[in-house]
């Protein structure tokens, strides 16, 4: 887009399900690099409004609310709060979380799919869609598991492949199975309105094709989509939650979950700027002042509608079709609306090496970081953005989580803004020293200092931020390299006024980092404020070496950033081998029930407590123990293959349970009469059936 026609800015960050908190991956892949993005456009007095909220409908919800007992409103009021908060906590600076169960997104929805079908955009077809006949429900989209036609992965859903990223229908799986009942859902015709997606493949190219500057991996997805060539797709779904249809003939269907919440950005916006009107304040009435007249005068159009307005979607890869086919197709159908410039989707961050998963709670949840990293929040931001998987997948471990806080925000940043803090104290009461005599290498510094936000600019405009990250982390390599070749420490006691133009120059390098580092880490930058005592500039002052006056006072010195030990990362470390843990008994599969008995077989057996009197080894096994049992009605001989596991002088004293009506049997030479109730694993292991407390010898068990 031609910079110069660019007015406004509409920045959306994908809305996250509402159906549990947000953990490293999203902040990594989305809201971190959105948000930085926003936050940069502030601070160049650019007019953007940032765009987020809760995605409360569809099947996610309905399946996590089956799954706790509770209803999807309890759902998305849960996580909605959680989710709102924790980012909130976070500095994620959203200038709206919304949330699609809202009236005003209700609306807009509905409006917007009515506009459609009024254009005869859908087709209104009745095909044949699973169902499950035991929940009687109609199967739509994670309803429905099976294997992906495209890659063959086991767990793809109904309407998508989160292996391969393919967008699939329902009816392309192969071995379908219903996730309520876990049955083969059986077919049952069903009418829904379908975009014709196929119809707008010209126009999708276009758009596309006029967009070469977007990254491989976005640009090359939707090549692929193009090629393999589109088909129609059903934007209505038979579900009891979400959406209503607004039309006659449409009992019991909703919005596709796809088809609404993309839309919720425009609902959001409206939201926002409705609440713009409230700020006028009616001395009169002592009251907020609300008018149509102000709501008109707000104009969300404006950020939706115009072609001078740049629309970037923050993404992860997952959602890229949505927002670089099925969404441009709906708004292009609509005919209002300006398509997004740019959809800069990251791909996927892994954890320790593997693939994070909510199932299996293999994650760094955003609100447990926030409780347990208090006033921590920039060094995940930095981590995360320093190692944002931008171009290809990339993995967080929480050793070069430590190492990096230790090794970078400590020891470059951090270090360079104390020493300059500290040293101003101590040889001039905290007060800027006056510039004197330039030299070379004050000019060198200088020069190199003016370049940096031009360059950082450049990478974040062209969403390198990773890269943007390190320019600016290069300015305080450059402050700290130079205090270390100019030693004002040693030169004080020769040369004040050389000491005066050296921590001018460097205090102005740390003013340069507080307006270069904010759109990364705003705590940082709001101590950096405290600190120098200096507000007030923007992206424009940057470069340059007047941003504190010469006299100016300065505050205190305070630590930006403090160690990490080890205890901490251990405790991390500890957590995530719990989840692996509780993962690996919770895939142990229990072996397969046997054929139903009659109530007599099992009450011909004679099982008692019994306490074990004496034990000791059968000679030439391995496995084998003889032991000498008290059953309550006599004493005798038992032998039982638990050596392994138990020693005979831990056992003698323990109760057991037995079956004493088995008919005996010698084994090796000794005579057992009964047997003693073990618990086997699957792995094996075997361990006693005993009662819990002490109890009488010879009490029946049944
Ligand atoms: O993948 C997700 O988490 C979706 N809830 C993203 C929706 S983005 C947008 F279209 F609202
Ligand atoms: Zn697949």
């Amino acid at each position: 887009m031609d910079n110069s026609k660019i007015k406004r800015y509409t920045v959306t960050a994908a809305l996250p399900y509402t159906n549990g908190p947000v953990h490293i991956g999203h902040l990594a892949g989305v809201y971190i690099p959105a948000d930085i993005y926003a936050r940069y456009l502030r601070s160049n007095k650019r007019d953007v409004k940032f765009i987020c909220g809760s995605d409360e409908n569809g099947v996610p919800i309905t399946l996590k609310a089956k799954r706790e007992g509770i209803t999807p409103q309890e759902v998305v009021d849960k996580y909605h709060k959680i989710i709102g908060d924790s980012f909130k906590e976070f500095g994620v600076s959203f200038d709206i979380y919304h949330r699609t169960s809202s009236l005003t997104h209700h609306q807009t929805a509905a409006d917007f799919f009515e506009t459609l079908y009024d254009k005869g955009v859908f087709t209104e077809e009745v095909t044949e869609q699973y169902y499950d006949a035991t929940a009687k429900q109609f199967l739509a989209d994670r309803y429905i598991t099976g294997t992906c036609p495209k890659c063959g992965n086991e767990n793809a859903y109904g309407d998508q492949c989160e292996n391969c990223g393919s967008t699939l229908n329902a009816t392309d799986l192969i071995n379908p199975k219903s996730t309520l009942s876990g049955d083969k859902p059986i077919l049952k015709e069903t009418k829904n309105w379908f975009l014709p997606l196929d119809k707008y493949e010209d126009r999708l190219r276009t758009y596309i094709e006029s967009h070469k500057e977007w990254r491989p991996n976005v640009y090359g997805q939707c090549q692929s989509w193009l090629n393999a060539g589109l088909q129609p797709r059903a934007m209505t779904r038979d579900l009891d939650w979400g959406v209503r249809v607004p039309l006659r003939d449409a009992e019991g269907k909703v919005l596709y979950v796809w088809f609404d919440a993309p839309i919720g950005y425009i609902s959001a916006t409206k939201e926002l700027c409705n609440y713009a009107k409230l700020d006028v304040w009616n001395p009169i009435a002592e009251e907020y002042y609300i008018s149509s007249h102000e709501s008109d005068k707000c104009g969300w159009e404006e950020y939706w509608k115009s072609d001078e307005t740049k629309l970037v979607h923050f993404i992860g890869k997952d959602n890229i079709v949505f927002h670089c086919i099925i969404f441009p197709a709906m708004l292009m159908a609509h005919g209002e609306y300006t398509l997004a410039d740019n959809v800069p989707a990251n791909e996927f961050l892994n954890l320790e090496g593997q693939k994070i998963s909510t199932s299996k709670n293999w994650a760094v949840w955003l609100n447990e970081y926030l409780r347990e990293f208090e006033g921590k929040q920039d060094v995940l931001r930095y981590v995360l953005t320093a190692t944002a998987p931008e171009t290809k997948d990339n993995d967080f471990t929480w050793k070069d989580f430590q190492a990096r806080n230790n090794n970078e925000l400590v020891a470059i940043l951090g270090n360079f803004v104390n020493r300059v803090v500290v040293l101003t104290h101590k040889y001039f009461g905290g007060s800027v020293p006056t510039c004197m005599e330039i030299t070379d290498v004050d000019q060198a510094v200088i020069d190199e200092l003016a370049g940096y936000p031009g360059k950082v600019s450049a990478s974040i405009e062209n969403y390198r931020f990773r890269e943007a990250l390190s320019e600016v982390m290069n300015v305080a390599r450059l402050g700290n390299k130079y205090l270390a070749e100019t030693e004002p420490w040693k030169l004080i006691k020769t040369d004040e006024d050389r000491v005066r133009t050296i921590l001018n120059i460097a205090l102005q390098i740390a003013a340069n980092i507080q307006i270069l580092i904010e759109p990364f880490l705003p705590f940082t930058a709001e101590k950096l404020m405290k600190m120098l005592q200096n507000g007030g500039h923007d992206w424009d002052d940057a470069g340059t070496v007047s941003l504190l006056k010469r006299g100016h006072e300065i505050g205190e010195a305070v630590l930006l950033f403090d160690k990490i030990e080890d205890a901490e990362i251990d405790f991390q470390i500890e957590k995530l081998n719990q989840s692996k843990a509780s993962n690996a008994a919770s895939n142990i599969i229990a072996v397969p029930a046997k054929e139903n008995i009659q109530f007599d077989d099992f009450s011909a057996m004679d099982i008692r407590v019994a306490t074990i009197v004496a034990a000791e080894k059968v000679e030439k096994t391995k496995k084998l123990l003889k032991l000498t049992v008290n059953t309550g009605i006599d004493e005798r001989t038992v032998v039982s293959g638990i050596a392994e596991y138990y020693k005979p002088e831990d056992i003698v004293g323990k109760q057991v349970s037995m079956i004493i009506n088995l008919a005996p049997r010698e084994i090796k030479g000794i005579l057992s009469q009964g047997m003693i109730l073990m618990a086997e694993n699957a792995e094996g292991k075997l361990t006693f059936v005993a009662p819990v407390e002490k109890f009488q010898e010879g009490s029946v068990i049944r």
